[in-house]
C-alpha cells in the first residue's frame, strides 16, 4: 500500500555523524508535505554534537543524551540499543537513516532492525579490508551494510565494495558525500572569526599547519609520534603556526599537553565549531589528520593533506594526490611535511583542488531516492560521478 506521507527518523550522535547527516535533515524538511522528518540523537558526544545541532539550528525529537567520561564501545553500544527501542516503539519511523561508521550508526541500525524498521545507510560502503583499522569503524561499517536496506554510497569506488560483498546493485544510490553540502553552505572567503587569536594570524605570511587527531587507534605512542614531529618542525621553521582544536576526548588531551603544552607557536584549542575549522581549513597551509571527513573537505579546498594513519577507506583523493598517507613515525611525518614546507613543486602538484567526493547535491539524491522507493516520486536521482583531473 503506497502512504502519502512517509516518517523519516535520522539517528546520530557524534560531531562527524551530524555535520554530514545535518544538510539531509534540512533537505528533508523541504519535501515535508511527503515526509514527517524526525531526528534522534544519541548524544554519543554532548558538546561537539551540540555545537553543530546549533550551527544549523536542528532541534531534536528525542535525546538519549547517553554520553559519559571514558565511555567504552559496550557503553555506547548498551545505552544506545536500549534508549532507541522505547524511541522507535514511540516513533514508529518508516525507515532510519543512520550515517558512516561510529557506534550509534551501528547500534542505531540494529536497533531499527530488531523493531523491524526500514534501514537506510547513509555513507555506505567505505572500507580497508582490515578489521582492526580503523577499530572498531570497519566493523561498524560491515555490520550495519548487513542490516541496511538501502545503501547511499558516496562514490563509485564505495559502491564497488559494496557490490563486492553481494548487495543488490538496485539497493545502491551513488550520491557524492553530504560532508561536501555542508562545507558548501559554510566556507566563505569573505568570513571573520570571533576568536581574536584565529581573526589576527598573518595567514599571508606565516606557515600554518592545521592539525587534528582522535583515532582510538592511535591513542598513546603513535600520537605522541606525531605531537613529536611536529615538535621537530617548530624547532626549524620560526615562521610556523601550528593550530591544533583538541578533541575533547580526555585521553587525546592528556598527550597532547604533556608534548605541545606551553610552545608559543603551538595554538592548543578547544574543538572549534564547524563554520570556523571549515574556514580555517581553507586559510591552512597544509593539514596534518586522523580524521575522516578532513580527507574529503580538505581535496575540494586544494589543501594537501597528510594522513596520520596506515590505511585509509578514502582512496579517492589519494589516487587524486591531494592527500597522502604518512602514517605515525615521527621521522616520517617530519620528513613529509618539511618537504612541502620547502619544496614549492612538491606543494603545488598536491594543493591542486578537486572533488572526488562530492558536489552539493548529495543530499537531494538522498531524498530524492527515498521519494523514488516509497512511490511518492517518479524521479530516480541522478547519478553522481567525480569530476576526473
Ligand atoms: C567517536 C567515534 C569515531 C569518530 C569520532 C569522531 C566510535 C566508537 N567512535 O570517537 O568513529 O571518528 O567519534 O570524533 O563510535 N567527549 C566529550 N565531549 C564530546 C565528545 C567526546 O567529553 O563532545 C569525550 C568523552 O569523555 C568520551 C570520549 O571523549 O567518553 C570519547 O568519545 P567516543 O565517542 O567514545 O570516542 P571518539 O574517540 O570521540
Ligand atoms: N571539525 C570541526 N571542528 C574541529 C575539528 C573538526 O568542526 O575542531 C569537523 C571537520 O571539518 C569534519 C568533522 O569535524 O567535518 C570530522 O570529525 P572528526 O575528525 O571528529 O571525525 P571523523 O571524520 O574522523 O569520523
Amino acid at each position: 500500500m503506497t502512504k502519502d506521507k512517509i516518517k523519516i527518523m535520522t539517528i546520530f550522535g557524534t560531531r562527524p555523524e551530524a555535520i554530514k547527516m545535518a544538510p539531509v535533515v534540512l533537505e528533508l524538511f523541504k519535501h515535508s508535505d511527503k515526509i514527517k522528518p524526525i531526528v534522534a540523537v544519541t548524544a554519543q558526544h554532548r558538546e561537539m554534537l551540540d555545537q553543530v545541532l546549533n550551527l544549523f539550528a536542528i532541534k531534536p525529537d528525542y535525546d538519549l543524551n547517553i554520553m559519559s567520561e571514558g565511555q567504552t564501545l559496550f557503553d555506547i553500544t548498551s545505552r544506545v540499543l536500549d534508549g532507541l527501542k522505547k524511541v522507535l516503539d514511540d516513533a514508529k519511523p518508516d525507515m532510519v537513516l543512520v550515517h558512516g561508521d561510529t557506534t550509534t550508526t551501528f547500534a542505531g541500525a540494529l536497533a531499527a532492525y530488531y523493531s523491524q524498521i526500514a534501514v537506510g545507510h547513509v555513507e555506505a560502503g567505505l572500507r580497508t579490508g582490515n578489521k582492526f583499522s580503523p577499530y572498531p569503524e570497519e566493523m561498524n561499517r560491515k555490520l550495519t551494510a548487513a542490516l541496511a536496506d538501502l545503501h547511499f554510497a558516496p562514490t563509485v569506488v564505495a559502491r564497488g565494495n559494496l557490490l563486492h560483498e553481494g548487495i543488490e546493485a538496485e539497493k545502491i544510490f551513488v550520491t557524492g558525500n553530504t560532508v561536501i553540502d555542508a562545507l558548501h553552505q559554510t566556507v566563505k572567503s569573505t568570513f571573520k572569526f570571533s576568536d581574536e587569536l584565529l581573526e589576527n594570524i598573518d595567514y599571508r605570511n606565516k606557515k600554518i599547519i592545521l592539525v587534528t587527531t582522535h583515532r582510538r587507534e592511535n591513542l598513546g605512542e603513535p600520537m605522541r609520534q606525531v605531537y613529536k614531529a611536529l615538535k621537530k618542525l617548530i624547532a626549524d621553521f620560526p615562521d610556523l603556526e601550528i593550530i591544533f582544536p583538541v578533541h575533547k576526548n580526555p585521553k587525546v588531551r592528556e598527550i597532547v599537553n604533556e608534548e605541545l603544552g606551553n610552545l608559543p607557536q603551538v595554538h592548543l584549542t578547544d574543538p572549534l565549531d564547524y563554520e570556523p575549522f571549515a574556514n580555517l581549513m581553507n586559510r591552512a597551509t597544509l593539514i596534518l589528520t586522523d580524521s575522516g571527513g578532513v580527507q574529503e573537505e580538505a581535496p575540494s579546498l586544494g589543501k594537501p593533506v597528510l594522513v596520520l594513519r596506515d590505511t585509509t577507506e578514502r582512496p579517492e583523493a589519494v589516487a587524486a594526490g591531494t592527500v597522502k598517507l604518512v602514517g605515525t613515525n615521527m621521522e616520517d611525518i617530519y620528513r613529509e611535511s618539511r618537504l612541502l614546507l620547502t619544496n614549492h613543486h612538491e606543494y603545488a602538484r598536491m594543493a591542486e583542488a578537486c572533488n572526488p567526493y562530492g558536489d552539493g547535491l548529495a543530499s537531494k539524491r538522498i531524498v530524492q531516492a527515498l521519494l523514488k522507493f516509497y512511490k511518492l516520486s517518479d524521479k530516480e536521482p541522478d547519478f553522481f560521478r567525480a569530476e576526473r583531473k
